[in-house]
């Protein structure tokens, strides 16, 4: 164990019953990101100033789906399973086997997993400065501190209880100040007092915020440190994610401003927490960036575009409504225009697909033009195949590229084409009926008939 260290119990154990979701509470995405991986970003971003020991997580209530999201995060976590989900006290008590004696004078810091966007930096200096042996609590102030435990002060503003919504009375309740779960301490004195919280509640649980009390009993300090609203907010149902949610996205908008890129309508764009835009960027409205989109300098991204996996190369032009799905690398001044659609693909630089066309599996070279319309049969009802296009080729509208097939350098392809050989470099390849003209019937005494057609 290393010295003056600090440790992070998270708890994600709970049902998460106000979601009213299959999926675990601390799985609900924010940006495109599990929240509880928020927490542990910033843990591991602020590793070195905590000293960073260990990090336990409660798990419970869909343990198992937890484990493998947070397990594929990071291998350094510890998982313990609370067996039954009676309160906040219970849950950090059952990690108690994981801070044996020689951790009784480091640092435990307790968070809640619905509470992603917490900012606990300062609780560094906290433990550095005024811990000692005393405990510390994040608490924030509201105008609206409904479902929030209340943290009432006394006379020389340290934290003298948290009363829990439901047990307040009505002047509790008039306190503004709220707990945000995370709480610190050295871990012998919150081991020794959550093992003596009570469930002597209306829900029977064990409340881990009775440890307040409890070390006031014994003389202990519990420091308030105070946070904001929008920092210390916890997640409880689909209306606090989506508040979340726009908060992030206003974030990551900003931030792409910040970093150059013109966002026409910015309310509009949709962003994943790990969106790459790059310099002198255009985005028009009502465009969505999945997870793992990368966006060089100089890109315009036309209105309705929808794009997840991609990297986009300097200087190419998306849209308006195209759709570019995961492993995808558009080239450098490319263009993909309306209605395309583009999956596992490489398009190389200077290549357009202006409209209409659907390229899967596809690796398309330099220069390519890709006339409207255009599709590529990479799927046979079994298996997926692949369609190669070298470079300076052109391909009219409406053909169809039967997979796996190649078109050589240079090479043609008439419109309507049905492609299912392989085109050789700078030949030209049409495969369709000859074209016949036919009298119409009722055209009597026509002069203009055509003689092939009689
Ligand atoms: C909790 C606090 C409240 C605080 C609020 C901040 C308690 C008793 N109340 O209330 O003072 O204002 O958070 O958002 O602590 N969990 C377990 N095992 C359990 C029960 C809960 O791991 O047996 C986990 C949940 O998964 C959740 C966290 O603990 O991540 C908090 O539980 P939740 O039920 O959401 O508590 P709140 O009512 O929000
Ligand atoms: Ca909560």
């Amino acid at each position: 164990m290393k010295k003056h260290s600090t440790s992070f119990v998270i708890l994600a154990a709970g049902m998460g019953k106000r979601m009213k979701s299959s999926i675990p509470k601390v799985l609900h995405p924010i940006a495109g990101q599990p929240m509880i991986l928020y927490l542990l970003d910033s843990i591991f971003s602020n590793r070195k100033i905590f000293n960073l020991d260990k990090i336990v997580i409660v798990t419970g209530h869909g343990a198992e789906l937890v484990e493998n999201v947070i397990g594929k995060y990071s291998k350094e976590i510890e998982f313990v399973r609370q067996s039954r989900q009676t309160g906040t006290a219970n849950a950090v008590l059952s990690t108690s086997s994981s801070f044996t004696k020689k951790y009784d004078d480091s640092n435990i810091v307790v968070l809640c997993g619905d509470a992603p966007l917490l900012d606990i930096k300062g609780l560094a200096d906290f433990t550095k400065t005024r811990l000692n042996n005393n405990l510390g609590i994040i608490a924030f102030r509201t105008n609206n501190p409904y479902g929030y435990g209340r943290v009432i002060e006394d006379k020389d503003g340290f934290a003298k209880k948290i009363v829990e919504e439901n047990e307040a009375n009505m002047e509790e309740k008039e306190s503004k100040l709220c707990n945000s779960g995370a709480l610190i301490g050295k871990a012998k004195y919150i081991f020794k007092f959550v093992s003596d919280i009570e469930n002597n509640n209306e829900g029977k649980e064990k409340y881990l915020t009775d440890i307040v009390s409890l070390a006031n009993e014994e003389d202990k300090k519990v420091y308030i440190i105070e946070s904001d609203e929008l920092k210390c907010k916890g997640i409880n149902d689909r209306v606090a994610l989506s508040m979340v949610e726009k908060d992030i996205q206003n974030k990551l908008r900003n931030e792409a401003m910040k970093n150059g890129a013109s966002l026409l309508d910015p309310e509009t764009v949709y962003f994943s927490n790990d969106t790459i835009i790059g310099k002198d960027v255009v985005i028009g409205p009502n465009v969505y960036f999945g997870k793992g989109v990368v966006i060089e300098d100089e890109v315009i991204i036309h209105p309705f575009s929808h794009l997840e996996g991609v990297h986009i190369k300097s200087k190419a032009t998306i849209g308006p409504f195209a759709r570019l799905r995961p492993d995808t690398v558009i080239g450098e001044g490319s263009k993909v225009g309306n209605f395309v659609e583009i999956k596992k693909s490489t398009i190389q630089s200077g290549t357009k697909i202006n409209h209409l066309s659907y390229v899967g599996d596809s690796d398309i070279g330099i220069n390519v033009n890709i006339g409207a319309g255009v599709i590529t049969c990479n799927y046979d009802g079994k298996k997926k195949n692949k369609t190669k296009i070298k470079d300076d080729s052109f391909i009219g509208s409406n053909v169809s590229l039967v997979a796996p097939v190649k078109v050589g350098k240079n090479a043609v392809i008439g419109a309507g084409s049905v492609i299912t050989k392989d085109v050789p470099d700078g030949s030209l390849s049409v495969e369709r009926s000859k074209q016949v003209n036919l009298k119409k019937k009722n055209q009597k005494n026509s002069k203009n008939q055509d003689k092939n057609t009689e």
